[in-house]
């Protein structure tokens, strides 16, 4: 943390997380700090638990304009904030603060860019066009399901290994039909399939689930990227599902953050995820 010597100081932000040293939000907020040529600065701020609180106060006494908040913090940073919005409140987590008028906000921008990385990557798909299958009932589901129930989704039907898990989710958010396990029939008439757990991810087990039963006009996303391609992505896309990676999610997410911090509205386009990709 640096210390703040006087207002006229240029912007300070970063990253709660523990660990956080592997997060990509420092090379995406200095891409576009870089590209606006815009003063400022955003670092890696490692901190354990039971540091956090006392970590995020002085954060806001020493002139920062705010952080993201990764694991294992999303859920503690709920409770330190004076003001929330209603994805925050309503998912339970918050993974951006801003520091503003002497105030904590806090924000959840996770379904925001969930939605808007499958906007943008597939324009033409249309969320009111037919059931949403959700894979999997932690924290990254319950943004998706917060944003796809917004979004106007018909039916949002959630499976998760653990059920009581996806009955909690459905009770909190909305969702009309929990599933346990991966039940291909569930498939049935969708228009998304979104993979929300860490299955896919390097390291972990692939995703064992048919596609068959999934129309071929339905939409696959990860919310995986490492790899950028999964298991699950590769074999949608092989049977003619457009496909979108989990990379646009983590791209768009930050745009709010960086807007409220650094005064300017980014893009999310192809140089930038060049530059991320870099530091995969
Ligand atoms: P996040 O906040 O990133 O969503 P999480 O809260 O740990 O992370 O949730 C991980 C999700 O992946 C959960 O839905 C979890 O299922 P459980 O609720 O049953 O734990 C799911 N998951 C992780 N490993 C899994 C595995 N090997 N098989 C099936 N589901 C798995």
């Amino acid at each position: 943390m640096n210390d703040r010597q006087g207002e006229s100081l240029a912007p300070m932000a970063g990253v709660l997380g523990w660990p956080v040293r592997h997060s990509l939000s420092p090379p995406l907020h200095r891409h576009w700090l870089q590209r606006y040529g815009l003063s400022g600065s955003y670092e890696h701020l490692p901190v354990p638990p039971e540091l956090f609180e006392d970590y995020v106060r002085a954060l806001f006494v020493h002139g920062y304009v705010g952080a993201n908040v990764t694991l294992p913090h999303k859920e503690a940073a709920l409770s330190l904030c004076d003001d929330l919005d209603d994805a925050a409140r309503a998912i339970g987590a918050v993974n951006t603060l801003i520091f503003r008028n002497g105030r904590i906000e806090g924000s959840n921008s996770d379904g925001f860019g969930f939605l808007e990385n499958l906007r943008q990557a597939l324009p033409q798909w249309d969320v009111t066009g037919g059931p949403a299958v959700v894979l999997g009932a932690g924290g990254a589901a319950r943004a998706v399901v917060y944003a796809l129930r917004c979004a106007g989704a018909p039916e949002i039907r959630v499976l998760n290994r653990t059920l009581s898990r996806a009955e909690r989710l459905v009770a909190d958010l909305g969702g009309s039909a929990v599933a346990k396990s991966w039940s291909s029939s569930a498939l049935r008439e969708a228009a998304l399939l979104v993979n929300t757990t860490s299955l896919g991810m390097a390291g972990q087990p692939v995703l064992d689930l048919d596609l068959a039963p999934l129309s071929v006009t339905a939409a696959v996303t990860d919310i995986v990227y490492r790899p950028l391609e999964t298991d699950l992505l590769r074999r949608a896309s092989a049977a003619g599902h457009p496909t979108v990676d989990g990379l646009g999610m983590l791209l768009h997410q930050a745009r709010p953050g960086f807007e409220a911090w650094f005064g300017r509205r980014p893009a999310v386009d192809a140089a930038l995820r060049t530059a991320v990709v870099s530091s995969l």
